[in-house]
């Protein structure tokens, strides 16, 4: 069954975050008659001034936790869909402390479902490609929709554990809501602790860029602009119930993504550092996008990664204002890791 409709208010939980944020800038700018209510408890992970410059008429921002339900309960009415961002994001933290994972991520979605049950809302969940675990280096196989689900980390057994929420939730009540499993993202107002911008910041802070283990872990690289009109594509078009994979082709070791960084920002080739490696590190990630493409025909516009990250390494040169005052906390953190 088709969940079509012609949102008018949405709530974007997280939406101070990287993918939330660009997710916001992304619907003002393409879809005119769309106001936007921002859900974000400004963690560490994020800053209302990723939101800098919006109009302020179609953008609010109510800074409260997603678990926090006499807070929804205010929110909601007037509102006819939730887009859920919100999380722990990263894995190297759920590692030290799986603590706020639990919390934000499956109780978080638990208490966002019993409201969109209450009210009747659309619902969009906004998840990952590790909730299925990881591929071998040499496996003709990706990731599809109905592949069983095997995480491998806190942070994504906390998502496959909100995903199959989700689904619970579909099945049972019958709330109408979709699901989207995306690769990793790159592109400007990402957290300086994520791999791209950690090294093309540690490059413009003079500081060697750090990889992990022996390099040759894959990931599946998609700008966050396609990642935004694949989950609006979803939004507005797709099945009742159902789960889309997003993903741009971009398979690249995490090896060859720090020599294109180096290479474009004019240092040689063997200007990093091999840390130790992540505890339980999955090898590869890679999405089969296909039933995205075919049902709802989205394709990346993104198509050239070197371009995409020039374009990124620009934005980090050109916006020290906005990442200055989280790198030297975050490179504190990954220095107790000896990371
Ligand atoms: P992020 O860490 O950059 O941002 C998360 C945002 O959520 C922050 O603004 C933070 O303040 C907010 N938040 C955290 N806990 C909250 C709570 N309890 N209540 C309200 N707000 C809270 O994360 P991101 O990289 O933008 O990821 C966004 C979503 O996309 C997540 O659900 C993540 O699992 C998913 N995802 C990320 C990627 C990726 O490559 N980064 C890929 C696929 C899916
Ligand atoms: O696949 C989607 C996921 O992508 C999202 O669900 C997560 O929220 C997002 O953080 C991302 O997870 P990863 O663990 O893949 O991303 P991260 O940027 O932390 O690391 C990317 C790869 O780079 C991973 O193999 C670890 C490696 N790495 C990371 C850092 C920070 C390094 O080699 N050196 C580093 O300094």
């Amino acid at each position: 069954m088709s969940c079509a409709f012609d949102p008018a208010n949405i709530i974007v939980t997280g939406g101070c975050g990287f993918i939330g944020s660009n997710f916001v800038r992304h619907v003002v700018e393409s879809h005119p008659g769309v106001c936007l209510t921002v859900l974000d408890k400004l963690t560490y992970a994020g800053s209302p001034e990723s939101l800098a410059g919006l109009p302020e008429g179609r953008v609010r921002l109510v800074v409260g936790d997603v678990c926090d339900v006499e807070l929804l309960e205010r929110i909601v009415p007037g509102h006819d869909a939730i887009v859920h961002f919100a999380a722990e994001s990263h894995n190297d933290n759920s590692i030290v402390d799986p603590d706020p994972f639990i919390r934000t991520n499956v109780e978080g979605t638990f208490r966002l479902l019993e409201v969109v049950r209450r009210h009747g809302l659309r619902y969009h969940h906004v998840s990952t490609d590790e909730v299925y675990g990881d591929l071998a280096l040499d496996e003709p196989r990706r990731f599809r929709p109905e592949d069983p689900y095997r995480p491998s980390s806190p942070y994504s057994s906390t998502k496959a554990s909100s995903d199959l929420l989700v689904r619970a939730w579909v099945r049972t009540y019958g709330i109408c809501a979709t699901i989207s499993n995306c690769s990793n993202n790159y592109g400007p107002y990402q957290h300086v602790e994520k791999f791209i911008p950690r090294q093309v910041t540690n490059i413009i802070c003079g500081v060697r860029p750090k990889l992990y283990g022996d390099g040759r872990n894959v990931r599946d690289w998609i700008h966050t602009e396609d990642h935004s009109r694949a989950v609006w594509d979803i939004l507005t078009r797709g099945r009742q119930g159902e789960t889309y994979l997003i993903g741009a082709d971009g398979e690249r070791s995490n090896l060859d993504v720090l020599q294109t960084i180096l290479e474009r920002m004019g240092r040689p080739l063997d200007a990093f550092d091999w840390v130790r490696d992540r505890p339980g590190h999955d090898r590869r990630y890679a999405i089969d996008p296909s039933k995205l493409r075919e049902e709802l025909g989205w394709k990346p516009i993104h198509t050239s990664f070197s371009e995409g990250i020039d374009r990124t390494i620009t934005w980090y040169r050109d916006n020290e204002w906005w990442w200055r005052p989280m790198k030297a906390a975050t490179e504190a953190r990954y220095g107790r890791q000896g990371k």
